[in-house]
């Protein structure tokens, strides 16, 4: 695996690949890789001959108030890791490389970005991810970029943002990976103290709750919300959003006609989670 560490080292590995007629996969990242980052290199690296991860804390997407600074980071890891998974290019630029100064350009999805993870982190969050994305997507140019389901509202955004300017990159959304006891893998799991670990499976637990509800009939956005609320509060969790909502475009919904995208953020002790599911009526 070559590491990059400029726009152009990129350019000139992909330029060489493609000379070789090789197909590209992109899979973007921050970091802190875990199993659910690993599962998309390995999608990536089966559909395609040339992957290319990057690894990038990227700062415009944090808001003031959240965890830049303490964001973990641990370049040896994460290398050894991806090399490990098959990514053949890894890009781990500097703020520097990525944002030079009188950097002065940002994508702002509208709509989208105005609920869930975009009310409550604030619409700079979207428009932080829109903008890194579309960098990577023109510095790397991929066939297919790999993104995971666990955040949902993400997946959205970066198909309208495809979509809307005509970028060539086919968008490959994964199955989000758990923990066996169901918690939803995330970099910043390494938050959770044993207490807050044990409580963040209230998640997971009060979405299986509401899949049940749908199943047993009760459709009304009323009872299935009600059935994942009665979870949360078991564990003493006060959600920041729980919601139902079109799994197109996010719409709000008031019953799961075929299917809803159920989505929820919480403060768990030190760490903020979102989790989500695709709620399918019979
Ligand atoms: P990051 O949180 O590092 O996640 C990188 C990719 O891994 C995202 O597509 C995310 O959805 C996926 N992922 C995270 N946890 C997962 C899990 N448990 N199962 C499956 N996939 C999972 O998301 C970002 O970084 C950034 O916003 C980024 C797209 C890199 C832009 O900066």
């Amino acid at each position: 695996m070559r590491v990059a560490r400029t726009v152009a080292e990129v350019r000139a590995a992909v330029r060489a690949a493609r000379d070789d007629g090789a197909s590209i996969g992109l899979v973007p990242t921050m970091g802190a890789l875990h199993d659910g980052h690993l599962s998309l290199i390995r999608a990536a690296r089966a559909a395609n001959d040339f992957v290319v991860m990057s690894l990038f804390v990227n700062p415009t997407q944090f808001a003031p108030s959240e965890d830049l600074a303490a964001y973990p980071r641990d370049e040896e890891r994460d290398a050894h890791l991806a090399a490990e998974a098959g990514v053949d290019l890894l890009f781990a630029p500097g703020v520097a490389e990525v944002y030079p100064p009188g950097f002065a350009t940002t994508i702002h999805i509208a709509g989208l970005t105005d609920v869930l993870d975009g009310a409550a982190r604030g619409a700079g969050h979207f428009d932080g991810v829109a903008t890194v994305v579309t960098k990577l997507f023109h510095i790397v140019a991929p066939d297919d970029a790999y993104f995971g389901q666990k955040d949902a509202q993400q997946v959205l955004v970066i198909h309208r943002l495809v979509r809307d300017l005509d970028m060539p990159v086919r968008i490959v959304a994964c199955p989000t990976v758990r923990e066996p006891d169901g918690l939803a893998m995330s970099s910043r799991n390494v938050y959770l103290d044993p207490a807050s670990r044990e409580r963040a499976t209230a998640l997971n637990r009060a979405l299986e709750a509401a899949a049940q509800t749908v199943a047993q009939g009760r459709v009304d956005a009323a009872s299935v919300l009600a059935a994942a609320s009665t979870v949360l509060s078991a564990a003493g969790i006060e959600p920041e959003y729980l919601e139902l909502r079109s799994p197109d475009d996010l719409r709000e919904v008031d019953r799961v006609e075929t299917t809803a995208l159920l989505a929820v953020a919480a403060r768990v002790g030190p760490a903020r989670l979102i989790d989500n599911r695709i709620l399918e009526a019979a």
